[in-house]
């Protein structure tokens, strides 16, 4: 093999490895949402056409082009593996919707004009959000979290898990109301079974 070849397929490697583990390690590995979750994690987002949603990491783009077809949503989705984010482009063809599938960190965006944040990120991420994005957004700025929740922090609304269907729970947090003390428990939104 020609050795510039190579060191070019290193680089090309390294290029795709480097980004790829940076978002396992500090967010999550790419695990898509099922279909069934998008769509109820979606109606608890309370969206309204126009409204600005982002999923930070938005893996093969379902999150974000649901909420533009269904909601007329302004979608945004940031997703930092190369090869999960070429597939998502690869996948809008089909999706024909107008949300924005953007290549990069969402650790370095500003999301501030967000009505709605989706994420399904590992613990240490949910952390990491609480500290460093959450302070950014807007009271009444809604953030749906699939599987795993936000330590110390009341839920507005809470889907429970649905063992039948497979559902893990989703947590809904309403910025600036999220550290008081509920009125009464947090509203259940259960689906419907049979
Ligand atoms: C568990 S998947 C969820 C994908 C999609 N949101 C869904 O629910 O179907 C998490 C995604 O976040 C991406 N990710 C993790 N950290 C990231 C970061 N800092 N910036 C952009 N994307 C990131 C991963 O590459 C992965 O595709």
């Amino acid at each position: 093999m020609h050795p510039w070849l190579s060191t070019a397929e290193w680089l090309i490697a390294i290029l795709i490895l480097i980004p790829t583990l940076y978002a396992m390690l500090r967010g999550a590995p790419f695990v898509p949402t099922p279909m069934e979750e998008v769509r109820r994690m979606l109606k608890a987002a309370e969206l309204k056409p126009g409204d600005v949603i982002y999923d930070l990491g938005s893996g093969d783009g379902r999150l974000v082009h649901t909420a533009s077809r269904l909601y007329k949503a302004k979608a945004i989705g940031y997703e930092l593996s190369p090869l999960v984010w070429a597939w998502s482009i690869f996948l809008s063809l089909f999706w024909r919707s107008k949300a924005q599938l953007k290549f990069g960190n969402f650790w370095n965006k500003d999301v501030s004009d967000a009505k709605v944040i989706v994420c399904y990120l590992l613990p240490p991420a949910m952390e990491n959000l609480k500290q460093n994005i959450l302070p950014q957004l807007k009271p009444g700025t809604l953030l749906v979290s699939h599987a795993f929740q936000i330590q110390g922090w009341i839920p507005y609304k809470e889907l429970e898990r649905d063992r039948e269907k497979k559902l893990a729970p989703v947590w809904v947090y309403k910025i600036g109301a999220e550290k008081s003390a509920p009125k009464s428990k947090p509203k259940k939104a259960r689906s419907k079974k049979g």
